[in-house]
């Protein structure tokens, strides 16, 4: 190999080992923040910057590997194939479907839509109609100003940090409170991002998200904004048995794995569980994961650590899932928590 081919070689192998290191620092980052509730504080992720675009595949995989959810799954394929055929018609110089990319998310607290959306910036990413497919997430704070012009600058940062991927916007219809006092900087960060959508449409793909209830009331709240989204994608709560498969995925992903009787004790849990709009869903799942986590350590310690083997450090069991819901239901919600579903003993 000439020497010149081989240093390039040496470069792209070890951007692919910097692209590998940075996307599970930034990956550990986001998980822990993302299960604080605190994601949107952060600047864009470590992940984003420095991994790799991953292919279409791949990122579909993932998509694919999520519990349930299937209509969902397939209107974002829809939306995909869509999409990839109107490039195509461009460009064979074929008149232009107009098309707008920008979504609409409605579901209730940790039903998959900061996840899925993630999921589809990679997307847009991976097939060439977003340069870069990394996620910015904000939230009302992130988009309203103190003061008079204050909003618009802000808001345009926003937008511009999202160039090249998707702005998300959570719980949207933050941004028209009801009863509206002339005086709120909403309505103007409503029409600034009407025109960032419109005069940047090939640079960001903007997503928002919230209630189902609420995010009807966001759509009729200003004339003409419902027309600018492709498409309302609505992410229905979990069924028991999802939510069983999907503390069972959050165990296995994280090296742990459910004795016998736990799915039963889950199911009889979930089931159990008041699923009011703010229940939580799968995030509900990953805070009881958790939860039985500290249970179980300390069971554990009431014994030889030492002498612990891989399979009672690995093994979550019916008591530890007990004692974790009795913490859960005591627990006052968290700061940027979604608010838990209070449980009745089991
Ligand atoms: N279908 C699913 N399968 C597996 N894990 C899921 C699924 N949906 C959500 N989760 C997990 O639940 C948590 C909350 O999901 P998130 O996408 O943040 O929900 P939302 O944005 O709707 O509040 C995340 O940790 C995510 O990984
Ligand atoms: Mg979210």
């Amino acid at each position: 190999m000439a020497p010149r081919d081989r240093l390039k070689k040496q470069i792209n192998k070890a951007g692919e080992l910097a692209g590998k290191a940075g996307k599970k620092a930034g990956k550990k980052v986001r998980e822990s923040a993302v299960d604080r509730g605190f994601e949107e504080r952060l600047p864009t992720n470590l992940a984003d910057k420095l991994a790799p675009p991953r292919s279409l595949e791949t990122v579909q995989a993932d998509l694919d590997a999520l519990v349930g959810l299937t209509s969902v799954k397939e209107q974002v394929a829809t939306q995909i194939a869509f999409l990839q055929v109107q490039e195509r018609r461009r460009e064979h110089g074929l008149d232009d479907v107009s098309t707008s990319r920008h979504l609409v998310f409605k579901g209730n607290p940790g039903t998959g839509k900061t996840t899925v959306a993630r999921l589809i910036a990679e997307m847009y990413g991976s097939i060439g109609l977003l340069e870069k497919g990394h996620l910015v997430e904000v939230d009302r704070s992130g988009l309203v100003g103190k003061y008079v012009g204050h909003t618009a600058s802000k808001t345009n940062k926003a937008a511009k940090r999202a160039y090249g991927g998707v702005l998300f916007i959570d719980e949207a219809y933050a941004l028209s409170p009801p009863g509206l006092q002339s005086n709120d900087f909403g309505a103007e960060a409503i029409e600034t991002l009407i025109k960032r959508m419109e005069d940047n449409r090939d640079k960001m793909v903007v997503i928002v998200a919230g209630y189902p209830r609420l995010m009807e009331k966001f759509l009729t709240s200003n004339p003409g904004l419902r027309s600018r989204f492709a498409r309302e994608i609505t992410f229905p709560d979990y069924s028991t048995a999802e939510l069983v498969e999907i503390t069972a995925k959050i165990a296995t992903d994280g090296d742990f794995h459910l004795a016998h009787g736990c799915a039963e004790a889950l199911d009889k849990i979930y089931s159990q569980a008041v699923r009011n709009e703010g229940f939580g869903n799968a995030r509900y799942a990953r805070n009881l994961f958790e939860q039985a986590l500290n249970r179980q350590a300390v069971r554990l310690s009431q014994g030889n650590v030492a002498g612990l083997d891989k399979n009672a450090v690995t093994e979550i069991t019916v008591d530890d899932l007990v004692a974790a819901v009795k913490v859960l239901a005591d627990q006052p919600p968290q700061p940027g928590d979604a608010p838990l579903g209070k449980l009745r003993r089991i």
